[in-house]
């Protein structure tokens, strides 16, 4: 199936120079839906990872279908001030501004292989982050899966030595 036709190109958004690669239609489409899930399930699945973790927004979209696919539990990985418990927190930047990204403190512990989970990839600095609240956890990061990677931005490159899976591509 050809998932790249499903996803639309917006220029300029959400600022000048951005060429804002839109999942929505490609969420918005039954065949893809279920092709992509399908696809990120076959991909993962060797990985066996005991947890997936999402991020804020987007990455809970695909996060949470592929939890439910693989058998294991999810764990949402939320802007500033939304998590009621104790939380791990991580600073970083993203291609368009900087952010945060928080985790509860008892989400995970050492012991644990945990899966990576978002819409997108583009500098690396949201995956990073997620990384870095897996390691103050002290559990493992198992392997990071997106469905868009946007390999010219190199974002790849700031992540640990470990599986980095990605559907589509585009420079
Ligand atoms: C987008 C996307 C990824 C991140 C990728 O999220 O869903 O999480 O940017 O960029 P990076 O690799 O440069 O860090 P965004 O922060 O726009 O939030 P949203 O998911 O709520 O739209
Ligand atoms: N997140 C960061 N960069 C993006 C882009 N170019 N398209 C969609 N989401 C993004």
């Amino acid at each position: 199936m050809d998932l790249k036709s499903l996803i639309r190109n917006i220029p300029d958004f959400p600022k000048p120079g951005i060429l804002f690669r839109d999942i929505t239609t490609l969420l918005q489409d039954p065949q893809g839906l279920r092709y992509t899930i399908d696809c990120l399930t076959e991909k993962c699945r060797p990985l066996s990872p005991d947890y997936i973790l999402g991020m804020e927004s987007r990455g809970f979209l695909f996060g949470m279908p592929l939890a439910y696919q693989l058998e294991v539990g999810f764990i949402p990985i939320r802007k500033p001030k939304k998590l009621p418990a104790a939380v791990y927190r991580a600073e970083y930047e993203l291609e368009y501004g900087t952010d945060c990204l928080e985790m509860h403190q008892d989400a995970i512990s050492s012991g644990h292989r945990v899966l990576i989970v978002d819409d997108l990839i583009a500098t690396g600095g949201t995956a990073k982050a997620t990384a870095e609240l897996v390691q103050q956890a002290g559990a493992t990061v198992a392997g990071f899966c997106f469905v868009v990677e946007l390999t010219g931005l190199k974002g790849r490159k700031q992540l640990p030595d470990v599986p980095v899976i990605s559907l589509l591509q585009y420079d």
